[in-house]
């Protein structure tokens, strides 16, 4: 499988992105399996102020962050992996929202770019343009129904959602076999079941018997029902 090992992220405040250098994605990148990029939009404007947005046609409140930066800051980093189809990630709370099944998927594109918008939002015609670009799929992506300053954040979300699937990053690849939303069964996907280590008591509460009982197949069992019951109980 073609696993991503690139990514690219273009922003106006590189700073945001400081935790890709620790735990996982740290350890991830100093073993060589992954790459990241991180570019300051601001590197790519001509005036002295360094602007990056403007006023709204057709007016309304907040600015929108011009075309012209984003351009020139994404065709530079494509450039950075010739060859490949670009998958440019534009995070926005309108976008699909992000998933399991998404981030599984994300693993599969060679080179992510990720475009951290601001204010209003980026000028539109930037997914377009590059919609319409035969080296690049450009996506619009959501991580959850609420907003957020700007897509730092939810860059940092999708990319450790993605980071931690790819072979050697965790591990214990088992450990992602029976983790929340992998875990399934007919009713679709579950949540993970609880999960209990020593001691045996801790303030009166134990551990429940058949954990203790070393037959693998009610533990099995009894797991999958509780997950069903947590999934059944989520609030939402
Ligand atoms: N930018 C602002 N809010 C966002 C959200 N919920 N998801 C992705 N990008 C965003």
């Amino acid at each position: 499988m073609n696993n991503v090992n690139r990514f690219d992220v273009i922003t106006i405040f590189p700073e945001y992105l400081a935790p890709l250098n620790l735990s996982l994605i740290g350890k991830a990148q100093a073993a060589g399996l992954i790459s990241i990029g991180i570019h300051d939009l601001r590197d790519q404007t001509s005036d002295v102020h360094g602007s990056v947005d403007d006023t709204p046609y057709g007016g309304g409140a907040g600015m929108v962050m011009s075309p012209e930066p984003w351009g020139s800051a994404i065709d530079a980093v494509a450039e950075l992996v010739p060859n490949e189809v670009h998958e440019l990630i534009v995070l926005t709370p309108a976008g699909q929202k992000l998933t399991q099944e998404l981030a599984i998927e994300l693993t599969k594109s060679k080179h992510l770019i990720f475009a951290c918008g601001r204010y209003e939002g980026i000028d539109v015609r930037v997914s377009d343009f590059y919609s319409t670009q035969k080296n690049f799929k450009v996506r619009e992506i959501s991580i959850g129904d609420y907003v957020l300053g700007g897509g730092e954040v939810a860059t940092l979300v999708i990319m450790e959602a993605i980071i931690r699937l790819l072979p050697g990053v965790i591990g214990n690849p088992a450990s992602l076999d029976e983790e929340s939303h992998t875990l399934t069964s007919d009713d679709g996907a579950l949540v993970e079941y609880p999960n209990y280590t020593k001691p045996k008591e801790w303030r009166g509460l134990s551990v429940p018997d058949v954990l203790l009982s070393g037959n693998h197949g009610e533990i099995a069992k009894w797991r999958l029902e509780q997950a069903r019951i947590r999934t059944k109980n989520r609030p939402n």
